[in-house]
């Protein structure tokens, strides 16, 4: 059987004010299209065959957004793992697969982050479909989207020869987040795709990479399944366990430097919903380019990401900035300058 697995533990710092500790971006309708993303992630894999019930994997703060707004899943009751702390993905995929492996020993991960966009699902589950047929033959399958700017925030993967005859090809390197120069040159060389940041693969064949890259993440996710403590259907992972793995992302303690990983090229309208500069490309925009939510008003104005959340925001003369309005908080930020919103929720989670 074919696990989802849905990776839903990020803050999602850098879209504030609308993504909160309490309240991350993957429980919004942040495209504004009546769902939140982890409803989207689930509902855009409906109609894969061979699926068992989906597994969230996300902080224990978040227990109740995850179960009220998976209730109704068309994939069937999701067993949701709860984290006591966050240790990036690595550790929450190692969770997964231990899991999944108590029900079979051939059980297949798909592992989806909670925060992306796919314009056209039926492209992406083709994808998966080719990604499964990989992962049988023991490969740690990704997901290669053709780039189109030199950012630093992704993964890049350089694809080599086909392996077992089908579309799937070798991974001749795969460099997380490279510096801006390095990541200039990998889209100039045309050779190069941005990891998507989904994978699929044997659950047995990513615990067998984690011994051989990362054993402390392997040998503490073992200890925190061992202790869980099942509760409905929430998992509660052994906290002192869990706590002392290690904090480290799956593309940097397997992906960099593992043997066994394949990609496959996915053309499927695949966004990052990271920051409001990506949140803006993706969004429909008017005659003046403006891509405006909720009740706003913009004279005079262009090329600009406006969005109210509980007034009326009205703009005059402005040019390519964002504008987020919430109950308690306004952002107001030149488009170039949107990364540097994770700051400010450092700054104020630093005063307190
Ligand atoms: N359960 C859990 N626990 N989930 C987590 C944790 C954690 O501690 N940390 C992050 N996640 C979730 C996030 O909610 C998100 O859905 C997903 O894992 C990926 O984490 P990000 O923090 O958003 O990663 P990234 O965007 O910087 O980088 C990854 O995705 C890029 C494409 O979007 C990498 O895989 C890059 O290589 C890739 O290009
Ligand atoms: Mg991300």
């Amino acid at each position: 059987p074919i696990h989802p697995v849905i990776l839903s533990g990020g803050v999602g710092s850098r879209l504030w004010p609308l993504s909160r500790e309490a309240y991350p971006k993957q429980f919004l309708d942040v495209a504004a299209g009546g769902r939140t993303l982890v409803q989207q992630t689930l509902e855009r894999l409906v109609d894969l065959p061979g699926l068992a019930a989906p597994m969230v994997v996300c902080n224990q703060a978040h227990r109740f957004l995850v179960a009220e707004q998976l209730r109704d899943s068309p994939l069937g009751t999701a067993r949701i793992l709860l984290e006591p702390v966050g240790r990036n993905t690595a550790p929450a995929v190692a969770v997964a697969a231990l899991q999944a492996l108590q029900t079979s020993d051939d059980a297949i991960l798909a592992v989806f982050p909670a925060d992306h966009l796919v314009a056209q699902p039926a492209h992406l589950r083709e994808a998966v479909t080719q990604a499964i047929e990989a992962a049988h033959a023991g490969g740690l399958v990704t997901f290669g989207v053709v780039p189109h700017r030199p950012e630093t925030g992704y993964g890049y993967i350089e694809a080599g020869e086909t392996v077992g005859g089908g579309p799937a090809r070798a991974v001749r390197q795969f460099v997380e987040k490279p510096d801006a120069e390095t990541a200039r040159a990998y889209l100039d060389s045309g050779r190069f795709y941005w990891n998507s940041g989904m994978f699929v693969m044997r659950a047995s064949a990513y615990l067998q990479a984690l011994r051989t890259h990362a054993p402390a993440i392997l040998e503490a996710c073992e200890a925190a399944v061992a202790g869980a403590e099942q509760d409905m259907d929430f998992v509660r992972l052994d906290a002192a366990a869990f706590e002392r793995c290690p904090a480290e992302s799956i593309d940097y303690a397997v992906m960099e430097p593992t043997d066994a990983a394949v990609t496959l090229a996915l053309d499927a309208g695949w966004s990052d919903l990271g920051s409001w500069a990506t949140l803006m490309e993706a969004a429909e925009r008017d005659a003046a380019g403006n891509a405006l939510m909720g009740d706003v008003l913009a004279r005079d104005s262009h090329n600009n990401y406006v969005r109210a959340e509980s007034r009326l925001v009205a703009t005059v003369g402005l040019e390519d900035h964002v504008v987020v309005e919430t109950a308690d908080s306004v952002l107001v930020a030149p488009r170039g300058q949107v990364h540097a919103v994770k700051g400010i929720v450092e700054q104020l989670r630093a005063d307190g």
